[in-house]
C-alpha cells in the first residue's frame, strides 16, 4: 500500500514555478532520496505535504486520504512529521523540554507531561543525545541540533518522517553515525522515511528508491543505482561531458 501518494502537484510563489506537475508515491516502510540542486524545490515538496504551505494545484493522500486544507498540527496529528533544514529548536529550553513539547503535539495521547516526558527520554535515548537531556537546546553542536531536529520528529509518533538536509554541514564521522542512526530508527520504528541530502553517496547508501528533482520537475526516480546511471541525472550533476 503507498503511505503517501503526491498527485500533479504544482507551486508556484510569485514569479517562481517552485513545483511543476510532480507525482510520485511512497510504499509504507521505505527510505526515500530526495535529490536535486539549491532551488530545485525540496524544501517546498516538504512544506507543502507537511501543511506549511497551500499547494497552487494537485493532491496529497496520506493513507488514501487528502490533507488538502489541513493545518501544519492536523497533519501532524495523521502521522506525518518534518525536520526544518534550518533547525528551529525553542533555544531557552532544555533539550528534553523540547522533545517533551514534540510528544505533546503529536499524534500519540499522553496521559500528561510526566508520561510524554518518559517518552521523550526514551528517543532521546535513540538519537544519542540521552547525556544531553538537561542542557539549553541552543548550546548543541550543529550534530547535536540535527540529531534534536530528528528527535522532535520522532517524538511527535510520526510514522512517515521528512527529513531535510539533517546531514548537511556535519563532519564525514557525524554523517556516518547520523546514516547508522537512521537506519536503525527505520528498522526498529518500522518508519517511512523521506530524505532530502545533498551527500549523493550517503543518500544512494541509504535509500531503497531516489527522487530526482530539477527546477521543479521530477526529472528521475527509481532505484539508486538506476538513478545514479541515468544520463540526464549524469549530464545535470556531472557536467555535459559525462
Ligand atoms: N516562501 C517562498 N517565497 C518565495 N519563493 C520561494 C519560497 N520558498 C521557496 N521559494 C523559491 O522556490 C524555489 C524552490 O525553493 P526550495 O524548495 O527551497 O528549494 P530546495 O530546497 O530544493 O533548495 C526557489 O527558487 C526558491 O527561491
Ligand atoms: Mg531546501
Amino acid at each position: 500500500m503507498s503511505l503517501l501518494e503526491v498527485r500533479q502537484l504544482s507551486m508556484r510563489f510569485g514569479g517562481v514555478q517552485a513545483l511543476e506537475r510532480v507525482s510520485f508515491t511512497v510504499a509504507e516502510g521505505k527510505i526515500i532520496g530526495l535529490m536535486g540542486a539549491n532551488g530545485a524545490g525540496k524544501t517546498t515538496l516538504f512544506s507543502l505535504i507537511a501543511g506549511n504551505e497551500r499547494p497552487s494545484s494537485g493532491e496529497i493522500l496520506f493513507e488514501n486520504q487528502s490533507l488538502a486544507g489541513l493545518r501544519p498540527d492536523q497533519v501532524c496529528r495523521r502521522g506525518v512529521a518534518r525536520t526544518f533544514q534550518v533547525v528551529r529548536p525553542f533555544a531557552g529550553l532544555t533539550v528534553i523540554e523540547n522533545v517533551t513539547t514534540a510528544a505533546l503535539f503529536g499524534m500519540r495521547r499522553y496521559r500528561d507531561r510526566a508520561q510524554a516526558r518518559d517518552a521523550a527520554a526514551a528517543v532521546l535515548q535513540e538519537l544519542e543525545l540521552g547525556d544531553r537531556a538537561e542542557a539549553l537546546a541552543g548550546s548543541l553542536t550543529l550534530s547535536g541540533q540535527k540529531r534534536l531536529e530528528v528527535a522532535r520528529a520522532l517524538a511527535t509518533g510520526a510514522r512517515l518522517v521528512l527529513l531535510d538536509e539533517v546531514m548537511a554541514g556535519l563532519t564525514p564521522m557525524e554523517v556516518e553515525a547520523m546514516l547508522l542512526t537512521l537506519r536503525t530508527l527505520h528498522r526498529t520504528r518500522g518508519l517511512t522515511l523521506v530524505v532530502i541530502e545533498h551527500v549523493m553517496r550517503a543518500l544512494m547508501q541509504l535509500s531503497d528508491e531516489i527522487l530526482v528533482l530539477h527546477s521543479g520537475r521530477l526529472i528521475a526516480q527509481g532505484e539508486p543505482p538506476a538513478v545514479a546511471s541515468d544520463p540526464e541525472v549524469l549530464r545535470l550533476y556531472f557536467g555535459e561531458a559525462a
